[in-house]
């Protein structure tokens, strides 16, 4: 069968609204955007749907997927929650936050969506459209970042297009997504919080807001189901913590100096969160397009406040690749 190509319409257009809806119900994929990055959603009901999610992303069936819901009560239909996890709950939903809580049993998930697990990842989204549209569907949508598996994530319609855009008909477009990084995932364990995953919201402010300890990172060994250290990797290859590019290199800075491309000029994190993935891409297609170099230096990132998110992706941007890895490397929680 001819493949088609998707259809990029606004977020806001009825009609494309409309065909969202239709079709989820008719167990395909839609991809939206949300404040983080834009995620390939799907009925979360629906097991249908959710093989679709595996096999357009290529994701391993053992790295389960997130739920988008549209309101408290339609979160604690699925999912436990105690007093630690509501707090966080009221501090930042809708927001880049997802919980890691006991799945409610019976579930009407698909099981897929949680690889079978007893636990199950919900986050609610800024976006009012898209509460919306969940709203609508009356039930959650589970979506992953909007990429092929272990490649960069989409913070634009078009970057999904590039990526994804002969598997799926329509994608949802909302723009430039505010954060430009994946949510923060965390569990309540004893009223700490376990950071599985850094990402839009800090450290800092996590304890700001709730006033609960963070489990200490000694002690997080392994806590999700397994992704590779490499992944958020664009085709080029990247060495970190560089303060000047090589002859065959593209430097991405941060802070002042004399990068063509650069995170952020005044050495504001979130600002580089926000241009991340979309330099990453750059630098590589500049490099495809054998405009410039080989290789993608990128200059060091303090670690404190989303640095730590930044960092994150960018020791896994930089970690061996598939053919090169060791058998040994298993990792957190990343998709
Ligand atoms: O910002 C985001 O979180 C984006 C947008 C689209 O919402 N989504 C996203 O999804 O980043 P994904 O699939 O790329 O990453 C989700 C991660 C996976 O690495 C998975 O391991 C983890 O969430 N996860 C899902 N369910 C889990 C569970 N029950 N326990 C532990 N980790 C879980
Ligand atoms: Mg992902």
């Amino acid at each position: 069968m001819a493949k088609t190509r998707a259809r990029i319409a606004p977020v806001s257009d009825t009609r494309a609204q409309q065909d969202a809806i239709r079709l989820w119900q008719a167990g395909d994929l839609v991809s939206i955007p949300t404040e983080t990055v834009y995620g390939l959603a799907g009925d979360a009901t629906n097991p249908d749907a959710i093989g679709k999610i595996y096999s357009t992303k290529a994701r391993p069936a053992h790295n389960p997927l997130i739920c988008h819901v549209a309101s408290q009560e339609m979160a604690e239909s699925l999912a436990d929650f105690d007093a630690t996890a509501r707090l966080l709950c009221t501090a930042f939903w809708p927001g880049p936050l997802t919980l890691v809580l006991p799945l409610k049993t019976p579930s009407l998930l698909a099981p897929a969506v949680t690889a079978g697990l007893d636990s199950v990842a919900l986050r609610m989204p800024a976006q009012d459209e898209i509460r919306t549209l969940i709203d609508r569907l009356g039930r959650p949508l589970a979506a992953p970042s909007a990429n092929p598996s272990g490649r960069l994530s989409p913070t634009s319609a078009h970057d999904v297009f590039i990526g994804l855009g002969e598997e799926i008909s329509l994608i949802l477009d909302g723009g430039t997504t505010d954060f430009g990084i994946e949510s923060t995932i965390v569990r309540v364990q004893d009223g700490a919080i376990l950071v599985l995953r850094p990402g839009a919201i800090s450290d800092e402010d996590l304890v700001a807001a709730v006033g609960a300890p963070l489990v200490p990172h000694s002690a997080t060994d392994v806590v999700a189901p397994g992704m590779l250290a490499s992944h958020y990797a664009p085709h080029a290859p990247v060495r970190l913590n560089a303060d000047t590019a090589r002859d065959d290199e593209v430097l991405i800075g941060f802070g002042p100096g004399q990068a063509a491309l650069n995170l952020s000029p005044a050495g504001d994190l979130k600002e580089a969160a926000h241009n991340l993935f979309a330099l990453l891409r750059k630098a590589d297609d500049m490099i495809k397009s054998s405009m410039a170099g080989r290789g993608i230096a990128v200059a060091p990132i303090p670690e404190h406040g989303l640095g730590a998110a930044i960092n994150d992706r960018l020791r896994r941007a930089a970690a061996p690749r598939p053919a090169e890895r060791t058998p040994q490397q298993t990792h957190t929680a990343h998709g």
